[in-house]
This record gives structure tokens, sequence and C-alpha cells, in this order.
């Protein structure tokens, strides 16, 4: 029998929960009663609470293995619960653990394994220093045990295979995007696929045997990596997303964007991309955290400068003539006040969307062909 790891040191979740105090959970802790009240009341609340409880499944845990030097765990799991076990690119498993005098914490996880590979799932996890629960599963070891619920949460496969993708993402936001493209393109998705990958250091950079193969097989997918704090010498993207992709893609017509991680990268980038004319409906976002609600303008404004694609703003540029503003129009559609000359009422503006379309009918754009891998230098 595996121990759940998680649980104070040498305790079994039945014993966690015989010692549950009252308020440790959602209902009023009782008062005014007799300890033998209290403690029925309370049993009652524990019951109730476990009874519902969704993170009821178990995994065991087959391997953990480090992908980088800074803390990044790819971790294989297997589901032993005897439930089935079917999931979609983009779901994601809820995963419980106890931690003593912080009492339960519950987070999603993406996962990053193929739905083919089920029981069997593997999450790709950041440790984050002082984070319990991330701290928690890099800790983990073969033949652990891990409570769970789901898989759930919104499937990123697109409905229509009508566009090309555009991938973006963050950190370990790249988890849900290899396994959706690696699903799509197993299953002959008929448009280009490029993933852009945004991280801090040469060190945080791994999967890119996974990510090779997939360049290799398929011509339709591509991979890029950028950089914010790269290392002297580094030949390759340098930059957050919002600084090296926006130069790189030549159009933004007959594309769908997948933005996932740093919330505030999908914020600005999300924006900066609504600015441009992409409809709300083809940016699909899944902030990890941060989803901050108001992103900073001036980052906006450099996001967009940065694009040279324009396919979407000339159809805009087109309808409204020489004398145009594209920043007076979107502030005073954002906030309903009439700019100088001639500006564009709200109703108006959300009109031009279909505009922006028709006059660009879907166009795709050479997958950009990546030659050098800087990344597999063998230092
Ligand atoms: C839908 C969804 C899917 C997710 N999938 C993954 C995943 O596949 N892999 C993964 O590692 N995390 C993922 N996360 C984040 C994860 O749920 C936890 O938030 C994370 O592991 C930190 O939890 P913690 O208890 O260790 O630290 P907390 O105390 O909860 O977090 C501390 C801080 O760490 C930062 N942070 C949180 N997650 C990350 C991250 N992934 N990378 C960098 N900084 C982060 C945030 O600033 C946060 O405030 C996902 C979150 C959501 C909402
Ligand atoms: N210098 C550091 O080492 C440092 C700094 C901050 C946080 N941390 C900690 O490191 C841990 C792991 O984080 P992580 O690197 O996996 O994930 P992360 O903090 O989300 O960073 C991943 C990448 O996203 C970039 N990024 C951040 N905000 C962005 C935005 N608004 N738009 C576009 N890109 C953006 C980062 O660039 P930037 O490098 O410009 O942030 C980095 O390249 C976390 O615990 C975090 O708190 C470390």
């Amino acid at each position: 029998m595996h121990k759940s790891r998680g649980l104070i040191e040498g305790q079994t979740r039945e014993e966690a929960r015989a010692g549950l105090k009252p308020g440790n959970f959602q209902g009023t802790p009782p008062r005014g009663r007799s300890h033998a009240a209290e403690q029925a009341a309370m049993n009652a609340i524990d019951d109730h609470w476990f009874g519902h409880s969704r993170f009821k499944r178990r995994a065991r845990v087959v391997s953990v293995t480090l992908l980088t030097s800074t803390g990044t765990f790819r971790i294989r799991f297997e589901v032993v619960d005897g439930e089935p076990f079917e999931f979609v690119p983009g779901q994601f498993v809820g995963i419980e653990a106890q931690f003593e005098g912080r009492g339960f914490r519950r987070s999603p996880y993406c996962i990053l394994s193929a739905p083919e590979e089920a029981p069997f799932f593997d999450l790709m996890v950041r440790a984050i220093p002082e984070g319990p629960l991330s701290l928690y599963l890099a800790d983990l070891q073969p033949g652990d045990e891990v409570l769970f619920r789901g898989p759930t949460g919104r499937p990123m496969e697109p409905r229509f295979a009508d566009r090309e993708l555009v991938l973006m993402a963050t950190g370990t936001g790249v988890a849900p995007l290899i396994c959706l493209a690696r699903h799509l393109l197993a299953n002959e998705y008929p448009h280009p696929i490029s993933l852009w990958w945004g991280v801090r250091l040469f060190e945080d950079i791994c999967l890119t045997d996974e990510l090779d193969v997939l360049d290799s097989t398929y011509e339709s997918f591509s991979y890029d990596i950028t950089l914010s704090q790269p290392p002297e010498g580094w030949t390759g993207l340098s930059g957050r997303l919002g600084d090296s992709v926006p130069p790189l893609l030549q159009t933004l017509g007959g594309k769908r964007f997948y933005l996932v991680g740093n919330g505030a990268m999908l914020e600005e980038m999300g924006m900066a991309l609504s600015d441009l004319g992409v409809v709300q409906q083809y940016i699909h976002k899944e902030p990890y955290f941060d989803a901050i609600h108001e992103p900073d303008r001036d980052v906006v404004a450099r996001i967009r400068e940065r694009f040279v694609a324009n396919d979407l703003f000339s159809a805009y540029a087109a309808r409204r003539g020489s004398a145009f503003d594209i920043d007076r129009d979107i502030e005073a559609a954002r906030t309903g006040k009439a700019g100088n000359g001639d500006p564009l009422a709200v109703s108006d503006l959300f009109e031009l969307l279909p505009a922006f379309l028709s006059h660009h009918p879907d166009q795709e754009s050479p997958a950009p062909t990546h030659v050098k891998r800087p990344w597999n230098r063998p230092d």
C-alpha cells in the first residue's frame, strides 16, 4: 500500500480528518454547545465535505523527471482508481494535498501527454519557491499516490479545422499546447501550426527532443523559443513574446491564437491582437496565474507597434479612408467618448470587424522556417 504524500508526516487521510478543528472547512463552526455536540456537528460537516469533495480520484506516480536545472519537472501518473479516464487536449486535472498549518490546497495542472496514453498522463510542473502544491508535486516519488479531480476544463481542439493555429506560451503554459499540436498533427490538421514559447533563461529550455520530432515529422509544424534573459552569445529570439514574435508574423487574418501561461502575457498580447482586428472568438486564453483584467496600455501599444502584419489593419484603413487614427477610434470605442475628427461609434467599430474579415478572406502565410536551433548547441 503506497502512502499518500502531502499529509502531515506519519498521518493517514482518515487521521487527518479525525483531527480537524472547527473552522477547518466551509460551514459555520458550532458555538455554545457541549464538546460532544460540537464534535458531532464537526463530524457532520466533515462527512458532508468529504462526501461531496470532487478530489476523490487516485493516481499513482510512475516517474518524476527533472527537465531543467531551474526546477521544471515532468511527472508521469497512472490512474489507479479503476474509473474511466479520458481527456482532450487543453484539459487539466485538479490536485489536492494537505499541508500542516495551511489545510488543504487544490490547484489545476494541464496535461502534457497525449490522450491516447490514458490511463497514464504526464504533467509539466514548475517548482515555485514557497509554492506548496508545486513543491509537493516536485517532491513526489514513484509509487506515491495523489488525490485528484477531473479531467476537466475547456477543450482546446478547434471546433472547425478552418484556420492556421498560432500557439503562444510562457513557461509551463507550453504543456497543453504541445499536447494539442501533437494531437492535431497526428490527426492531419490541414493548416499550419506554429508554436512560440517564451521562457526566461537558457536553462529553462526543455522538451526540445519532442518538439524537434514534431518539427521534422510534420511540414506544417514549426516552433521557436524566445528568451527574456538570454545568455551572452545567444543567437536565437530574445525578449518576451511581445517583443520577438510580432515582427515575425506576416499576417493575422485566417488564424486562431492560443495564449497560455502568465496572465499578464495573455491580456497584453490578447489586447494587441484585438486592437489589430483579430476577433475575440479567435483568441483562446488559458491563464495559469495573474489573470489581470487591466493590461498596461503602454505595453499593449508597444506590442501593437511591433506587429508587421497589417492585413486586417489595411482592411480597416481602406474602409476608413485616408483620415483615420486607429488609436483614437479604439479609445473612442472603449470609452464611448467621441475623439477629434470623425470618430467611430462603438457600434461602428464592431460592425467593421466583419468588414475586416471579408476584405481578407482566410489567408495562410507559409509556416516560418526555423533553420537554426540555438538551444541545441553542444555545451
Ligand atoms: C488552468 C490552469 C492550469 C495550470 N497548469 C499548470 C501546469 O501545467 N504546470 C504548472 O506548473 N502550473 C500550472 N498551473 C499553476 C498551478 O495550478 C499552481 O498555481 C502552481 O503550481 C503554483 O501553486 P503553488 O501552490 O505551488 O504556489 P502558489 O502559492 O499557489 O503560487 C505562487 C505564485 O507562483 C506563480 N506561479 C503559479 N504557477 C506558476 C507557473 N506554472 N509558472 C510560473 N509561476 C507560477 C504565481 O505568481 C503565483 O502567485 C495551472 C493553473 C491553472 C489555472
Ligand atoms: N529573474 C527571475 O529569476 C525571476 C523573476 C520573476 C519571477 N521568478 C520566479 O520564477 C518562477 C518560475 O517562473 P517561470 O519563469 O517558469 O514563469 P514566468 O515567471 O511566467 O516567466 C516565463 C516567461 O514569461 C515572461 N513573461 C512574464 N511576464 C510576461 C508578459 N507580461 N508578457 C510576456 N511574457 C512575460 C518572462 O519574462 P521576464 O523574464 O521578463 O519576466 C519569462 O520569459 C516563479 O516562481 C517566479 O516567481 C523568477
